[in-house]
């Protein structure tokens, strides 16, 4: 969108912040105002459309990315900083939600219900809410966009998005790809910059509803100024502080695939990454040997060759934060078993933080309750399956969990027990698939899921319809059918 302002900020390539991925204005209020006003304007034509030529619309969407994949994963390999195989699965991620919203428009719509009187009908449809303003991350900078973007179009909304300041790129790549399919390009406005601009989208009174995905603290923030300006809809998808248990019986070798994949996947950068794991005593020695060996041998570097298998966390001073939480862990009485400070890796002058395994650590120790964003995963021992439910519980996140066993028992006792919005058995905290709901609990979330069959209703208002056809005034709870009469 042309700005009002001629200052800009760069975009760069974190695994070497001399390669500028992009230039975009720095958006002000001004700016989000008039974007606020071109996607209302449009959303009126738009919301006009029958929801099955939306639909098709959606799914056309999801081809053009698909057609485009692979240069799409190689931009958030270079902006995102995410290794080839997981930025593939992030662009897969918007092409599976493109095709499972499509499949939503030709799907019930509502409910409808007999009518407690004679010739009356009651069913529920969906409304639009009007405009949607997002605020998203950079980590999943095609599949975040997708989950919020695409079951908003569908519902009738006009869509403002401020992407992460790290991602830009991305976002553009993903609404180009939404126009060139045929989404209207008023109705889908981007905003660039830092706080400014999704600040000024929170209490926008011309937003109906606000969509963001980020940090505890940020989250907190953006739903009480949206509440100050207004009644709105406001989803909010937290941080996370997700375990692992491994009993006794699990298998070992999968334990071990599942922990380096949930905890150093994506650098840790994942609000579902692995970050507690929570061992029974008799295999801890023997696990954490094995995860600790396998983490040694993860190879750092630049994630857009192909033979990496971790990439650069995402700033210099994101390294520097993710030391200092190591460091306080130590200080509370933990170990470094492997990593723990910032590394360099072969021809890349970004910051990498070394894949951290931390033992000893107590529940009450803050690397235990606290989100880390990075590639730290603490080791904590419970023999007693309701001492580690106590301990996977007692935090305030509740995003994804997982349990690794072969007691089935056990497995759906942790099932019931956990209080997150995922559970995992015998595979890691994440790999969430589109159509379930994702979210989580407590201080993850407001409640609402993204995703799934569900995924709508941050964006559209149910609408309750009666219709009497009887010709005459019937009274609900009042008036009784004859056969009803006495009792
Ligand atoms: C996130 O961690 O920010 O389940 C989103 C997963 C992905 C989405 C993660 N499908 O890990």
């Amino acid at each position: 969108m042309d700005a009002t302002t001629t200052d800009t900020f760069r975009s760069v390539n974190p695994a070497r912040p001399d390669d500028v991925v992009g230039e975009y204005p720095l958006h002000g209020p001004d700016d989000v105002d008039a974007a606020v006003a071109r996607a209302a304007e449009a959303q009126r034509d738009w919301s006009a459309l029958p929801v099955p030529a939306r639909a098709e619309i959606i799914a056309a969407a999801g081809s053009v990315i698909a057609r485009d994949k692979a240069p799409i994963t190689a931009l958030v390999s270079r902006e995102a900083g995410k290794v080839l195989v997981e930025a593939g699965g992030d662009v897969q991620e918007a092409v599976d939600m493109a095709q499972f919203v499509a499949g939503q428009g030709r799907s019930p719509w509502g409910e409808t219900v007999p009518s407690e009187l004679g010739d009356k009908l009651c069913w529920t449809t969906r409304q639009p809410v009007g405009v949607v303003g997002m605020i998203t991350p950079w980590n999943f900078p095609i599949a975040i966009p997708s989950w919020k973007i695409f079951p908003a179009l569908l519902a009738g909304n006009g869509v403002v998005i401020k992407p992460s300041e790290h991602a830009p790129a991305c976002c553009e790549a993903f609404v180009a790809a939404c126009v060139e399919a045929g989404v209207p390009s008023d109705l889908l406005q981007v905003v660039h910059g830092f706080a400014e601009p999704a600040a000024a989208l929170a209490v926008h009174p011309g937003v109906q509803a606000v969509s963001f995905t980020g940090s505890v603290p940020t989250g907190r923030k953006v739903a009480a100024a949206a509440m100050e300006t207004g009644p709105r809809l406001v989803s909010l998808e937290l941080g996370g502080k997700n375990a692992m248990i491994v009993r006794a019986d699990a298998d070992l070798d999968l334990a071990v695939d599942g922990a380096i994949f949930g905890a150093f996947g994506t650098s840790g950068q994942r609000c579902t990454s692995t970050s507690r794991l929570i061992v029974h005593p008799d295999v801890a020695g023997e696990l954490v040997d094995r995860v600790v060996k396998r983490a040694g041998e993860l190879r750092l570097g630049d994630p857009q060759d192909p033979a990496v298998d971790v990439g650069p966390v995402i700033t210099a001073s994101s390294a520097e934060r993710i030391a200092g939480i190591v460091a306080t862990a130590v200080d509370e009485g933990a170990t470094v078993a492997c990593g723990g400070e910032p590394v360099s890796a072969d021809g890349c002058t970004g910051a990498f933080f070394a894949p951290t395994v931390l033992t000893g650590v107590r529940p009450d120790h803050r690397i235990a309750r606290e989100e880390a964003f990075g590639p730290v995963l603490a080791v904590l021992e419970a023999a007693d399956l309701d001492d580690a439910l106590a301990v996977v519980n007692g935090v305030e996140y509740g995003l994804s969990a997982a349990v690794y066993t072969r007691d089935i028992n056990a497995a759906l006792r942790a099932v019931d027990r956990i209080d997150t919005g995922i559970v995992y058995v015998n595979a890691p905290t994440i790999g969430a698939e589109i159509p379930l709901p994702f979210g989580g609990t407590k201080h993850t979330g407001n409640g609402f899921r993204e995703a799934g069959a569900r995924g709508i209703e941050q964006f559209s208002q149910l609408k309750t319809v009666y219709v009497d056809y009887s010709g005459r005034l019937q009274k609900a709870q009042i008036d009784t059918h004859p056969l009803r009469e006495g009792t």
